[in-house]
């Protein structure tokens, strides 16, 4: 979908349609008291006789509003406006483009100017763009007949009114179309099945955005992490005949003595849990477990269109979990690439035993931060649901920086704590430690193994197994945690 920015009056606009908030009970917005006035109270009397009370998101769609140069006017609800928040703005905004798609409008202007009182007009505007492509998002690739997108939204206008900064929402629009591009992909490759979105084909789309957008990329194979002495990623990748792939991914943005930002991504394209091999129901689902990976690119994508002044490296390490006569067994005792050694009494937790390997990889190249992304726990999901993903860290500064992040992203995280207490919970018999702690703080356990692979970097680990995909009928991927991920990496490159 297109994005423009718009200015004059809501009732002077030629489009479409014109989109304006109605909050509780039945009280016009700015804009909405702009285009009643030029409609002589037409609109004031249909709220009147009780059509639309302004419940969040409720929408009316209103034909040939007279002295309105727009073919429609469509009101939607905004909720009380006492208890008007981001959360209120983003519904609004999700329901009129939703509405709008499905009627066959083409081309709209939402008319919803700065209504947040604690966010600027930039923030509104980048917002609703990554609003509004997650509404009209879809996923048809595997259907034998294709939607035609002819009939849906192509293109919607902003408009920015009052004092608005031109060069900040100019800014903005631009931050808001990158990060939905960057999600969309990372959709796609979350939606795409296992037996399309193999490692292979994750390192075919790493290549594809690296010619696209002129990044370097390098894909290590089975023999290449032979030699590096991965020995604990390999113990994954032995039970399946697809190929595991070290996808390395280079954007210079800037000088090349600037030290990067690493974002090592979890590629588990199938996780079957090996031989600890997952019930049944929902294990459809680990499709997603590469989601870690394709938000690692997503982001990539999106600050390459940005062209951001900073250097970045994204690491993936790519297999499949799966069981065979070849595949690890629990008990089994693996070498790390630094060395130290695993007991590995759960295949299942196999995210960690393959980042912890991409890791220490990273080291060569002397990051100035490293963050890794994986979907790597349930106990995660029972901890923070769906709303906010997991966030660890070796160091303060970094876990505010992301928390920050994704709070103006709206893609928030939550830091939890990764004390010294936790990491008995791995003790082994037999080898340094094992890879797993027991069902207790989970999540915890999880991210004290890893740290043990982060002792030379600043690191951050960010846990997206509640949410990088909806499951139910609205099942698919979120792109999340792209938008965190890029405005982190936004405002890195843009602090002086
Ligand atoms: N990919 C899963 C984590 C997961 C499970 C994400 C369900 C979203 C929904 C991960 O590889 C895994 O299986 N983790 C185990 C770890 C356990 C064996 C210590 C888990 O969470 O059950
Ligand atoms: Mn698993
Ligand atoms: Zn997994």
């Amino acid at each position: 979908m297109e994005f423009s920015i718009k200015s004059g009056a809501p009732e002077q606009q030629r489009t479409g349609c014109v989109v304006v908030g109605v909050f509780e009970p039945s009280k016009l917005s700015a804009a909405g008291i702009a285009l009643d006035r030029a409609a002589h109270g037409y609109i004031g009397k249909i709220l009147k006789s009780g059509d639309l009370r302004g419940k969040t998101g409720h929408t009316l769609l209103l034909h040939n509003v007279p002295r309105v140069a727009a073919g429609r006017v469509l009101l939607v609800g905004l909720g009380k406006e006492s208890d008007f928040g981001e959360r209120q703005f983003r519904t609004a905004v999700h329901h009129a483009v939703h509405t709008l798609d499905q009627t066959g409008i083409s081309e709209a202007t939402l008319c919803l100017s700065a209504p947040v009182k604690t966010r600027d007009n930039a923030w509104h505007v980048s917002q609703a763009v990554t609003v509004a492509s997650d509404a009209v998002y879809r996923f048809d690739r595997m259907k034998s007949k294709h939607d035609d997108r002819q009939s849906g939204l192509r293109h919607l206008g902003l408009l920015a009114t009052g004092n608005a900064d031109a060069r900040n929402v100019a800014t903005a629009l631009k931050q808001g179309m990158a990060i939905a591009q960057g999600v969309n992909l990372a959709k796609d490759l979350g939606n795409l099945p296992a037996n399309v979105c193999t490692p292979s084909y994750l390192a075919q789309t790493a290549r594809a955005l690296a010619k696209e957008h002129k990044l370097a990329v390098r894909v290590l194979d089975r023999k290449d992490m032979q030699k590096l002495g991965m020995g604990s990623l390999l113990s994954v990748a032995r039970g399946s005949v697809e190929p595991p792939k070290l996808i390395v991914i280079q954007y210079q943005g800037t000088g090349s003595k600037q030290k990067p930002v690493a974002l090592v991504g979890k590629g588990v394209t199938f996780d079957t849990g090996g031989i600890s091999l997952k019930p049944a129901p929902e294990m459809d689902e680990m499709k997603f477990d590469m989601c870690g990976a394709a938000s690692v690119l997503g982001t990539l994508k999106a600050i390459a269109m940005l062209k951001l002044p900073i250097n970045v490296v994204g690491v993936i390490p790519a297999t499949e979990n799966m069981p065979s006569s070849t595949a690890t067994k629990p008990g089994d005792i693996v070498t790390s690439m630094s060395g130290q050694t695993v007991e590995i009494l759960n295949t299942d937790a196999e995210g960690r035993l393959i980042l912890c390997d991409a890791l220490t990889y990273v080291e060569r190249f002397e990051p100035q931060a490293v963050v890794d992304i994986a979907t790597l726990t349930g106990a995660c999901v029972i901890a923070l649901g769906h709303v906010a993903s997991g966030l660890f860290a070796n160091e303060d500064a970094l876990a505010q920086e992301l928390l920050s992040a994704g709070q103006v992203s709206h893609d928030r995280a939550w830091h939890l704590p990764l004390w010294e207490d936790y990491q008995d919970q791995l003790k082994s018999n037999f080898a340094d430690f094992a890879n797993i702690g027991g069902r207790p703080a989970g999540s915890v356990t999880a991210a004290c193994f890893l740290s043990r692979f982060t002792r030379k970097f600043k690191w951050a680990h960010l846990d997206i197994a509640g949410t990088a995909w909806k499951s139910g009928k609205d099942k698919g991927s979120t792109g999340r945690p792209v938008p965190l991920l890029t405005q982190f990496l936004i405002n890195r490159a843009t602090r002086t």
